[in-house]
């Protein structure tokens, strides 16, 4: 199975830069300042965050600000391998230790010594493999399969998940001896939507980098659009801001984002209800009617060169009544006069 590169050395430059990967939230800054105390320490860290939140990101820097960062940086991706392979690909095996085995082969563990092993998604392993690993955490101490001996490593463990590992300890599918060692430090990184005020140096970083690599020179997003990305929940993070603004360099027009950025159409969907609690079916009803309206608005706004007048003719309601629905609705951020 063709497995990634084993062993990377990290070009901190080839990061994007810290101020970006922090931005300004407080959850962020909180972020920003244990990495700057632990980077020089062995102390094994876990990174936890929504996909595409820049977990990748933040260990490689912790890796590069590390004195360690001379040293290889391994990444381990859990579930893309094999429960079969796992055992050999992390701790190696000596020659004959299985029929294929012809010769000994170090496993990642033994190539991240003086390093960095990064355990992404480390929620996948199996019981049996996270037993080892405690070894590892434990004293450096491992086996390649087939050895009589035992030998040892010096290196540095971050763990990344992007689940509930506590749940799983709960479950018995995550060992809470492992689970103990691993999040020794927890580094948690805030989802996109809760860095709004990030979005613009975010947006502006994107356009920059794509803009470059492909050669093109796309305009400055509309206020109408970075208005509707302050607004979105953003459920694939930093990674889809990235997507969505490589779309729109390459594309060159605002069209796919507004397709992207309209709120999910609620026509024909319930909405989420509390069966809790008694529900009053007027608002329930109410609110999704907003929803849909928004949506609809938002879209021949869109379409009409974001011309109020011309939105109101088209949708057949007045002027007024489209300046109340936009004010009710939340959709306040469009430039006035327009
Ligand atoms: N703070 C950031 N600044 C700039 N780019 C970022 C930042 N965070 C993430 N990115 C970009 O977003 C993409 C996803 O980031 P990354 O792979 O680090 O996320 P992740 O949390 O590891 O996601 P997953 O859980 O899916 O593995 C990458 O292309 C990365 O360059
Ligand atoms: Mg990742």
């Amino acid at each position: 199975m063709p497995l990634a590169r084993a062993t990377e050395f990290i070009d901190i430059r080839n990061l994007p830069p810290v101020d970006l990967i922090f931005g300004q939230s407080s959850m962020m800054a909180v972020a920003r300042e244990k990495l700057e105390r632990i980077a020089d320490t062995t102390v094994p860290v876990l990174l936890q965050g929504e996909s595409g939140t820049g977990k990748d990101i933040v260990a490689k820097l912790l890796h590069a600000r590390s004195n360690r960062s001379n040293c290889p940086w391994v990444k381990v991706t859990c579930p893309a391998i094999p429960n079969s392979l796992i055992e050999s690909e992390l701790f190696g095996y000596e020659k004959g230790a299985f029929t294929g085995a012809y010769a000994t082969k170090r496993g990642r563990v033994e190539l991240a010594h003086l390093g960095t092993l990064f355990l992404d998604e480390v929620g996948s392993l199996d019981v049996s493999v996270q037993a080892k690993l405690l070894q590892v955490l434990q004293d450096g101490g491992f086996m390649r399969v087939g050895a009589q001996e035992s030998r040892r490593v010096n290196t540095r463990i971050v763990c990344a998940a992007n689940g509930n590992l506590r749940q799983q300890t709960e479950d018995g599918s995550f060992r809470l001896d492992f689970f103990y060692r691993i999040n020794a430090v927890t580094i948690d990184l805030a989802p996109l939507r809760q860095r709004a005020a990030d979005l613009p140096i975010l947006i502006d970083y994107f356009l920059d980098l794509h803009s470059k690599a492909y050669r093109l020179n796309p305009k400055p997003l509309s206020r109408e659009i970075t208005s509707m990305m302050q607004r979105y929940n953003w459920p694939g993070n930093i990674r889809q801001l990235g997507n969505m603004i490589r779309s729109y360099v390459l594309i060159g027009s605002e069209e796919t984002l507004v397709a992207d950025l309209a709120p999910a159409a609620p026509a024909g969907i319930i909405p989420k209800i509390d069966l809790a609690n008694p529900i009053s079916l007027k608002e329930i009803t109410k609110a999704a009617t907003r929803d849909l309206e928004r949506e609809i608005i938002l879209k021949v706004l869109h379409a009409n060169g974001w011309s109020r007048r011309k939105t109101a003719k088209w949708l057949k309601i007045s002027y007024r009544s489209l300046l109340y629905k936009l004010q009710e609705s939340k959709v306040g951020a469009l430039p006035a006069g327009r």
